[in-house]
């Protein structure tokens, strides 16, 4: 049995932040984000919290899959940058959306968080462990990010992606995940709330607590080791490169995923990309891309989708799998 998708759903705020919004900020401009990053605006939270607007998205998946909640086994809910670290923001969902017989529990593995808790669902439902699985992507990254830091709060935005999976026959998954956690100190961060970024740091220590990157290095490891994750699970399964319909990537950077497509030698069409008017949202990228171009008819039975993350640990997955 592998875990057939059968309902997506997103959630971003309706609150956005345009490149000219932070320009009033921090000392940086439109054109310098667009260039570097392909960023042009980002959905911010104003209220919502994560489990919030974790809840919204499994509701559209739920609603489009036509499941009725108290048939989910489990919630995997993959966040960095929850409010609160118990109950769990899974939990916060079951009782949401009234998912009674639902275990559930979150999962820490920043950027790669959903490409490593779908991975985990479609290892769970192939043991037979269970039939059908949430899987969840939600952050606010706006409670993480150091507002005074040009060079990371630029990057980041908000939202929740959710997908269901449920126990079929059909093409087997393929899948890979590696951490290098001697290279962890290239992206730290532990969370802080609003109420705390919005005071000013008296000695500096606030700040010691948000997003710090080393920019270059982190460009790097993605730009060499999704390429190399992604032909590490063509090989495994004996699948063509060009058999592969779509490369939904983490939405960190359009110059990242550009230099992915141009390693693999892979026409750029076949990447599609959200990031422009979302930026980073961290683990929810993938689930809120992958939404959209299911509502959008992009995707069709059969197609063949590659899927990866990569980010903070450092940590970076892949998952093949077909529509
Ligand atoms: N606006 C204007 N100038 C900025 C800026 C901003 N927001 N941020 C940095 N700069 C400046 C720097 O201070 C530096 O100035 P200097 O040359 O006078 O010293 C200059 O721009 C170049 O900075 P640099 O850090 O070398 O830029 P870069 O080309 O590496 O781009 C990133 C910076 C962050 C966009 C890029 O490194 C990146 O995207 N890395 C990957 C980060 C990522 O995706 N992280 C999440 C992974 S899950």
């Amino acid at each position: 049995m592998v875990g057939k998708v059968c309902g997506t759903g997103s959630y971003v705020p309706a609150h956005v932040m345009s490149n000219d919004d932070l320009a009033r900020i921090v000392d940086t401009n439109d054109e310098w984000i667009r260039e570097r990053t392909g960023i042009g605006r980002r959905h911010i939270i104003d209220g919502e919290t994560t489990s919030y607007m974790a809840g919204q998205a499994a509701k559209k998946a739920l609603e489009q899959s036509g499941i009725d909640p108290e048939e989910i086994d489990i919630i995997l809910l993959a966040t960095s940058s929850s409010e609160t670290v118990y109950p769990c923001a899974a939990c916060e969902v079951q009782k949401m959306i009234g998912a009674k017989h639902a275990a559930g529990y979150d999962l820490n593995a920043a950027c790669t968080g959903f490409v490593m808790a779908f991975n985990a669902a479609q290892a769970y439902i192939s043991a037979g462990f269970c039939r059908t699985v949430l899987v969840i992507g939600a952050e606010s990254m706006s409670n993480m990010v150091d507002w005074t830091d040009r060079g990371t709060c630029i990057l980041f935005g908000d939202g929740a992606g959710a997908v269901i999976l449920r126990a079929a026959e059909g093409a087997p998954v393929h899948m890979a995940a590696h951490s290098d956690g001697k290279k962890g100190v290239a992206l730290t961060g532990l969370s802080r709330h609003r109420k705390d970024w919005e005071k000013e740091p008296e000695d500096g220590s606030v700040k010691e607590s948000f997003i710090h990157m080393d920019g270059q290095a982190v460009f790097k490891f993605a730009v060499r080791k999704v390429p190399e994750i992604i032909e590490e699970v063509l090989e495994e399964s004996g699948t063509g490169l060009d058999e592969i319909d779509y490369f939904v990537l983490h939405q960190a950077n359009r110059r990242i995923i550009e230099a992915v497509a141009r390693r693999l030698k892979t026409d750029i069409g076949k990447f599609p990309m959200n990031l422009e008017e979302y930026a980073n949202t961290s683990a929810a990228t993938v689930p809120i891309l992958l939404d959209e171009m299911n509502r959008g008819g992009m995707l069709k039975k059969g197609q063949k989708i590659m899927t990866a993350g990569f980010g903070a640990g450092l940590t970076w997955a892949a998952s093949l799998f077909e529509w």
